[in-house]
């Protein structure tokens, strides 16, 4: 790619054969959606200034949140621990038993949050998860034997210690009443105790964390945890002395350095620098928490296909799409799912027939009344949102690299600098996500950088990463 072109295009092994409008169509969604690479280093340099403001001090919008986790894990951890993943798709329950050595045992239990806990009472979601929790451990575990656990909470909390935080909002879909303000550990904690269970929260741990600790579990000089799933957020290795805004209790400190949960996602809710189409302004302005997270809301695997189907909207709007028809089901919020995206993205056949499947078959467009052209331009709108999604990640990846000099320019030979783990059904499952945000590391930062950067899917951090979190947590209580 040239270095101020895009490349978004529908997949190009059919020609394109629909109208002029439609062709126009293609190349405006083409150039709404690119980001140039003078763009992208606009946007590191703006990334870097707001990271700077978060570690100097409370209340920037780059959070940058310490999360009282120093040191790394050797691998040689030991012990049986619980932990707990709130913030995902499903709530998850694990029990891990870390064997050293880099080895351990997970069991873990998925039980569904339905939309009414994830808006009620927190109460309530309190209630629900630790009968989750009590059925977990009359299957798997011993309800007489106490146990501490890692509780993986993927919300913005300022974290007053290892297992301590207040809430600071909810993203994500989330809206439960009473909790803003409070401390979701505390809150847990109690539910636990009117339920007689024999737990104790050893740590509450960011997802990122959990994500980064459980590579570091296995290899040790992993830099950062990165979520690109529902929701998007990264969290790295910082020296204390950089966090100015952090009053270290030397005492619990186990080393000079502290993993910050950045809490990336609220970048730019200024509107300082990102490239906001009428798309993302649309979604932003329909979602329950408009104006917060609006760099999450152009990246993250909750939002994209909302994006998507705004765009598609628009055009048959102006009847350039199937002819002006919709359906129900096309017009419904949130009712185009991510996963639809990335079987549209990965579409290769000649006829776009897993794309006909979708808009058919799911979206209930009528049968057989969508052309190829048709096709071709919701595949143009998938390939344009998904790849401007991985271009943004990588200006926020781009900007820690910087921002932590990782990059060692005066040895060529050096090889991986930087590892970075990294979990979230996008990273996992998104056609070409992977490449697109090398690709985009590689415009900012030249070939060099794909010898010093490699990506690893890292699936365990609720699980593994809060229970190694929790071992280090409860090490540190009995110092
Ligand atoms: C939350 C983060 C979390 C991320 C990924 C965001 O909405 O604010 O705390 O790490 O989602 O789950």
């Amino acid at each position: 790619m040239g270095s101020n072109q895009s490349s978004y295009c529908y997949h190009q092994s059919n020609k394109f054969q629909g109208t002029s409008e439609q062709l126009q169509a293609i190349e405006q969604i083409q150039s709404e959606f690119q980001i140039t690479t003078d763009h992208m280093h606009a946007i590191v340099d703006q990334f870097i200034k707001e990271m700077q403001k978060g570690l100097d001090h409370h209340g920037a919008t780059v959070a940058m949140i310490p999360s009282f986790v120093s040191g790394r894990p050797t691998g040689e951890e030991k012990g049986k621990y619980l932990a707990l993943d709130l913030g995902g798709t499903n709530l998850r329950v694990c029990q891990v038993e870390l064997l050293g050595q880099g080895k351990y045992h997970l069991h873990q239990q998925k039980y569904v949050v339905s939309d009414q806990l994830k808006t009620g009472d927190m109460r309530h979601l309190c209630d629900f998860i630790a009968d989750c929790v009590d059925d977990f451990i009359s299957e798997h575990g011993d309800p007489h034997e106490k146990v501490d656990m890692g509780y993986t909470f993927s919300f913005p909390i300022w974290q007053t210690s290892i297992n301590s935080g207040e809430l600071k909002q909810w993203t994500k879909g989330f809206a439960c009443a009473n909790a803003v303000g409070t401390d979701p550990a505390v809150l847990l904690q109690d539910a636990f105790h009117r339920k007689n269970l024999l737990v104790n929260i050893a740590a509450i741990v960011n997802d990122t964390v959990g994500t980064l600790m459980a590579h570091a579990y296995r290899h040790p000089e992993t830099t950062m945890g990165v979520i690109l799933g529902t929701g998007s957020n990264t969290c790295y290795y910082e020296d204390i002395s950089r966090i100015t805004k952090f009053e270290a209790d030397n005492n619990k400190i186990l080393s000079n350095e502290m993993v910050v949960n950045m809490e990336w996602g609220a970048f730019d809710c200024e509107r300082r620098i990102l490239p906001f189409t009428m798309y993302d302004n649309k979604l932003n302005r329909e979602s329950v928490n408009i104006n917060e997270q609006l760099f999450e809301k152009m990246i993250s695997g909750m939002y994209l296909a909302e994006i998507a189907r705004n765009c598609m909207l628009h055009w048959i709007d102006r009847l350039v799409l199937f002819g002006g028809q919709s359906s129900p089901e096309l017009n419904m919020q949130w009712r185009f799912e991510t996963a639809y995206m990335s079987t549209i993205h990965g579409d290769h056949s000649p006829n776009l027939t897993a794309t006909k499947h979708v808009l058919e078959d799911i979206m209930d467009m009528p049968a057989g009344s969508t052309t190829l052209a048709d096709r071709q331009l919701v595949q143009a709108i998938c390939i344009a949102v998904g790849q401007r999604s991985a271009r943004l990640a990588a200006c926020g990846l781009a900007g820690i690299i910087k921002h932590k000099k990782m990059i060692n320019d005066d040895d060529d030979d050096k090889k991986n600098d930087c590892l970075i783990a990294i979990d979230g059904s996008l990273f996992e499952f998104y056609p070409e996500y992977e490449a697109n945000m090398m690709s985009a590391l590689v415009d900012l930062f030249g070939e060099k950088i794909r010898h010093r950067v490699r990506f690893e899917l890292s699936r365990d951090g609720s699980g593994l990463g809060a229970s190694v979190i929790a071992m280090m947590a409860s090490k540190m209580a009995k110092q």
